[in-house]
């Protein structure tokens, strides 16, 4: 059904499609300006910590569609006071407040870089003080490959486009080892998908898959899987 949505969305006339990106980017800049936050503007690399070891396989900071990310959320079929939210490259922290607006268990986001987890903070601080939060929201500075997923037993895990596929095959792999005790596994990855991280998650069913547009006139995939424990 969203594949039909996506190939007449791909076919519609230039200046609805250009309706279609205008609309986006205004929700985006309502968004910001509702909440006083600074989640629009995207971040190049060669303006974050160069040096720092998550840089080598890091892509730029740009933000998730915020309509697209109320979906993905409300169509899942989990028991959202259960699960701990999890955004792997949560930058200025969009997603955290999106996810924050549901009764999720704990919303809490993972970014290499200090300048973004900085603003993630100060985001986050105006989006409590406004009263929009219905549950914890916490960015932390480490990098995802760090991250020790065995604390959380189920887990609707996010990861928009952040790093190469080396580093996503590792944080997956440690993902997968935390699967192995109790709770659920959901993870959403959007963006292009590198082979060898597709061929890693072929063993997981796929929940939704589908494409979505961008506020840069672009699609994005994603692909929403149940991290099954594996023998
Ligand atoms: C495309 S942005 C997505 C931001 C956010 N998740 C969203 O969707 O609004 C990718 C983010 O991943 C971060 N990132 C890249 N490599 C990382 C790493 N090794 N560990 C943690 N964060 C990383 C980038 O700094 C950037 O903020």
């Amino acid at each position: 059904m969203h594949g039909v949505a996506t190939l007449i969305g791909k076919n519609l006339p230039a200046p609805f499609q250009e309706w279609r990106v205008r609309r986006l980017l205004l929700q985006h800049e309502r968004f910001d300006s509702k909440y006083g936050v600074d989640t629009q503007m995207p971040v190049a690399l060669a303006d974050l910590e160069t040096n720092a070891p998550g840089a080598r396989f890091a892509n730029r900071y740009q933000g998730t569609p915020i309509a697209f990310l109320h979906r993905l959320i409300r169509r899942l079929e989990i028991n959202r006071e259960r699960f701990t939210f999890i955004d792997l490259g949560s930058g200025k922290g969009r997603v955290l407040l999106i996810a924050g607006q549901y009764p999720f268990k704990a919303v809490i986001g993972v970014e290499f870089s200090k300048t973004l987890h900085d603003i993630a903070l100060r985001n986050i601080g105006k989006f409590r003080s406004a009263g929009a939060s219905r549950t914890d929201l916490t960015s932390i500075n480490m990098d995802a490959e760090e991250f020790d997923f065995s604390r959380f037993t189920d887990k609707l895990v996010f990861c928009y486009n952040s790093f190469g596929a080396g580093l996503m095959i590792r944080v997956l792999d440690n993902l997968e080892i935390s699967t192995k005790g109790p709770g659920e596994t959901v993870f959403a990855y959007l963006g292009a998908m590198p082979g060898d991280v597709e061929q890693r998650l072929k063993r997981f069913p796929i929940i939704e898959r589908a494409e979505v547009l961008t506020e840069f006139d672009t699609y994005e995939r994603y692909c929403i899987y149940r991290m099954i424990p594996q023998n």
